[in-house]
């Protein structure tokens, strides 16, 4: 799953040489190994490397592709590279998160919070894609859980509830897996059409 959401104008070269030196970095800020096991198949997929968004060596680089868990309202890692990237150089920012990116509203609350971390002068040179991660309670902090087990209560007292919020209720306590490599491909389409 993924999605376009702002213009984007890539570089184009018909020169092979210079186009092969252009530099991609894949960096990754994982909780709980989901990022960081997309973002390493993302780097084997295009042969290049990947690192912890905590020291990312970002010198030199045209494209970070980063990977990012979400965590009630905020991206992993994405303030901490944004920060660190050479003028001029893009970002894929890439979530990776338990709700269904297919359901629009979720993609849309997604996108505001990384957009919210994206300088105005930066707004061209940045994609969005959305991936599903995981939950693993039995993995999962006292204090994750305790945010976990407010959701739910949240979610118990309201009138409505969507079929998230029942899965949020039914899985609770238990490990939900929606990692899907192949939902990598789209990604690694548009890295190859950004290389060209
Ligand atoms: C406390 C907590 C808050 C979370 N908040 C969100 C959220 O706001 N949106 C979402 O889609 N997933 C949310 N998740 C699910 C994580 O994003 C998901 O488990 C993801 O796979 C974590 O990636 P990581 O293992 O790379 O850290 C949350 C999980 C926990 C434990």
């Amino acid at each position: 799953m993924w999605r376009i959401n702002a213009p984007f104008t890539s570089v184009s070269s018909s020169c092979d040489s210079i186009a092969d030196m252009r530099k991609v970095v894949v960096t990754y800020s994982s909780v709980y190994g989901s990022s960081r096991k997309y973002a390493e198949a993302l780097a084997g997929r295009i042969g290049t490397t990947v690192s912890d968004a905590s020291s990312p060596d970002l010198s030199d680089v045209d494209l970070v592709v980063h990977f990012g868990g979400l965590y009630a309202g905020t991206m992993a890692g994405l303030k901490r590279v944004v920060g660190r990237m050479p003028d001029g150089s893009s970002l894929y920012a890439v979530s990776v998160g338990i709700a269904d990116p297919c359901v629009e509203r979720n993609a849309k609350a997604i996108d505001d919070v990384i957009w919210k971390h994206i300088p105005d002068g930066m707004k061209d040179r940045v994609r969005i894609f959305h991936l599903r991660g995981r939950l693993d309670y039995p993995a999962m902090t006292a204090r994750h859980r305790a945010m976990m087990w407010m959701l739910c209560r949240w979610i118990r007292g309201r009138k409505e509830r969507s079929e998230e919020d029942q899965m949020v209720l039914d899985t609770y306590g238990s490990v939900v897996d929606f990692i899907d490599l192949e939902s990598l491909d789209p990604l690694v389409s548009a890295i190859e059409a950004w290389r060209q």
